[in-house]
Formats: structure tokens, sequence, C-alpha cells
């Protein structure tokens, strides 16, 4: 019987190599939307070893015929759409942009997918960033939404974009709400690895302080290897749905520092400084999702503590910082 095709846009990134990797497992060809950079960004997907199992397409999100033609180059029944300028901090800077491939982006790949397979499933990455100013304490499916950012209200518009063609073409387009998930492929500008490449490089002597700004923000953190996994149980359902994929476990920033410190005999409060440049316009203060749906109709549960995930990211960078 022949393979199985998926198309990943985001490919290059954390989830996406993740997402590829376990899709390979699974006996799939790969095929991965790649947005032409001058800089190197295969490197996660050489750390998983599977960069020439990949085939990668010359495409981006803001460019409808392109993803066209990846439809029909990868013949794909399931496109995970994963593709995303995905930092909240820098969606202030570049709104339009963010708007652009974020949200448009989603309707781009929509119609993609409507145009040339429709029976094609279709998963979009959507995120607890649309909770933003918290209305219900633990967020699930049915918490009303208020984001915060430019990139929660892009990502918002691809969320309802992706229900609206569920119900108006009946396409098998499902949302999943992922709280944040982080690995030691995570981007080095988010809180977590920033946090944990700098306590290797001053546990090494190459680094003196850590400057971070709000502290106190609460974050539900899983491990994105237990969460790619909760994506692909999503498209092997008979109907499409929306899904929150989280631990059902807030932690503070600080509290994710003292862990990660105190792993290699330190104490975080010697070197961590505040700086105000890295506050938001507007913060999401906490976030906590409750799982439970997922639990029971995917059987997904995440499998990674907070502590276990930080002391692999900590154990990652020590070896990476170490060979520079
Ligand atoms: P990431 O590491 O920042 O990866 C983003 C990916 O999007 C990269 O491959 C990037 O390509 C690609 N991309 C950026 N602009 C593009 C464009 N114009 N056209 C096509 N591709 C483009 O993000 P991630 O953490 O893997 O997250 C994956 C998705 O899940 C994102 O949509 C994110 O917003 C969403 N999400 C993430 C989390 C989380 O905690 N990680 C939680 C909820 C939702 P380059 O490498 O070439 O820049
Ligand atoms: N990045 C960063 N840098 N964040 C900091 C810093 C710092 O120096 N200091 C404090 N923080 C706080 C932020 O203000 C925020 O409250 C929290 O740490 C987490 O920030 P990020 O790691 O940048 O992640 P995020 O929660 O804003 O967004 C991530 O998760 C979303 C899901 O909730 C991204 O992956 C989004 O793409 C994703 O949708």
């Amino acid at each position: 019987m022949k393979n199985k095709s998926a198309l990943i846009t985001g490919v290059t990134g954390q989830d996406g190599a993740y997402l590829a990797k376990h899709l390979l497992d699974k006996g799939y060809s790969v095929f991965g939307v790649h947005a032409r950079r001058s800089t190197d960004t295969l490197w996660r997907l050489r750390y998983l070893g599977i960069e020439d199992q990949v085939t990668l397409l010359s495409s981006d999100l803001t460019d409808l015929s392109s993803l066209v033609r990846c439809m029909e180059t990868s013949q794909a029944q399931e496109v995970y759409n994963l593709g995303a300028q995905s930092f909240v901090g820098s969606s202030w800077d570049q709104p339009i942009l963010t708007s652009n491939v974020t949200g448009t982006g989603v309707v781009n790949m929509l119609e993609a997918v409507r145009m040339v397979n429709k029976d094609a499933r279709f998963y979009q990455a959507s995120t607890s960033e649309m909770f933003g100013l918290i209305q219900e304490p633990m967020q699930s499916e049915s918490t009303p939404f208020y984001p915060r950012s430019p990139y929660g209200v892009a990502k918002l518009f691809g969320h309802w974009m992706t229900v609206n063609y569920r119900e108006s073409f009946g396409m098998h387009a499902s949302s999943g709400i992922l709280f944040n998930h982080e690995s030691p492929l995570r981007g080095i500008e988010f809180v977590t690895r920033k946090v944990t490449d700098a306590v290797a490089r001053i546990k090494l002597g190459k680094q003196k302080e850590l400057r971070l700004g709000n502290i106190d923000a609460k974050r539900d953190w899983g491990f994105a290897g237990d969460y790619v996994d909760a994506m692909w149980l999503m498209l092997q359902q008979d109907v499409a749905d929306d899904y929150v994929i989280a631990t059902g476990v807030t932690t503070t920033v600080r509290d994710m520092c003292r862990i990660a410190f105190s792993h290699v005999g330190l104490n975080y409060e010697d070197y961590v400084v505040i700086d105000p440049k890295f506050y938001r316009p507007a913060e999401v203060d906490v976030l906590l999702g409750n799982p439970a749906k997922a639990q029971k109709q995917l059987g997904w549960k995440a499998s990674t503590s907070l502590e276990q995930l930080i002391l692999m990211m900590v154990d990652a960078d020590m070896a990476r910082v170490a060979r520079e």
C-alpha cells in the first residue's frame, strides 16, 4: 500500500521538526513548506537526523499560488498548518506581518486545500494566547477568548476561519488550542530556552547575568515532543473538532528559573536582573489549560513534567555551550 502523505507548514520550527519525525516514524511521506531565508533554518531537522527524509517545497504562507503547488506536488492527505510569526513579543513591532502570516496565512492554506483536495484533513495550530485576559480560572474549549497581542488576535482569526471552513464546506478541519510547549529545539527568544541557555553560559563562565521581564507571569508548560502526537491524533478522528492541549499545571517564570539554575547548583536570585525592556505592552498574566476533552476523546495526556522538561533543556544547552 502507498504511504500516506503529509504536508507541514512551519516544518523548520520546533513543532514542525518533531511532527515530521513523528510522521516519518509512522511511515508517512513528509513534505515541508520551506520559506527561503538567508540563514540556516534546517538545524532542527538536522538535530533530529531527518534533514534528508523531508521533501522541502519552496513556498510561503503569504503566497497562495505557491501553497496550491505544494498541495499538488505533495498530494497530501493530511495538512498541518504550523507556520507562523510565533513570537508574541515581536507581534507589537510587526503587527501587519504577523496578521498576514499568522492570520491571513491560515485562510491561504485552507483555500489551497479546498482548491486541490477538499478531502484532505487539516490541522490548525491555534493557541492558548487566544484566552489572553482569561475569562475563567481554567481554560477549556468553551472558555470565551480575549486575546492580548497582535499575535493572539491573528491566531483567533485563523482559529475561526478553521471552524468556518469546517462548517461551511464540510472540511475535516481541526484546531488544536495548544498551551506553551518547549524543548531543546525551542527558539532562543522564548523565555524557557532563554533561561536554560543562560544557565549553561553562566555555569560555564561565558555569561554573567540574565535579564528578564515579568517573571511573575504563569504558564502551563509541556514538552513539544508530547504535543505533536495530539496533533496527529486529532486528524485520525472520524469527526473534526477543537481540543485544548495542556498539562493542567501552571508555574511562574520565577519558579521555572529556580528549577533551571538549581539543576547546576546555582541560585537564580544571584543572576536574574529585571529589565523593563522585556515587559510587554499588554501581558497575559496566567494560563492554565483543562485537557479533559483531549484525554477523554483522543486518549492523550501530557507525559513530561515541567521539572523533567527543564532538566532536559538545561542538559542539552550545557552540552551545546560546552562544544562551542
Ligand atoms: P516556531 O519554532 O517559531 O516555528 C515557526 C515556523 O513558521 C518556522 O518553520 C518558520 O519558518 C515558519 N514561518 C514563519 N513565517 C512563515 C511564512 N511567511 N511562510 C511559511 N512559513 C513561515 O514555532 P513553534 O513553536 O514550532 O510553533 C508552531 C506553531 O504552533 C506556530 O503556529 C505557533 O504559533 C503555534 N503555537 C505554538 C505554541 C508553543 O508553545 N510552541 C503554542 C501554541 C501554538 P523559518 O524557520 O523559515 O522562520
Ligand atoms: N520571551 C520572553 N523573554 N518572555 C519573558 C521574558 C523574556 O525575557 N521575561 C519574562 N517573560 C514572560 C513573558 O512576558 C510571558 O509572560 C512569559 O514569560 C512567556 O513568554 P514566551 O516564552 O515568549 O511565550 P508566550 O507565552 O508569550 O508565547 C508562547 O506560547 C504561546 C502559547 O501560549 C509562544 O510559543 C506562542 O507562539 C504560543 O502561541
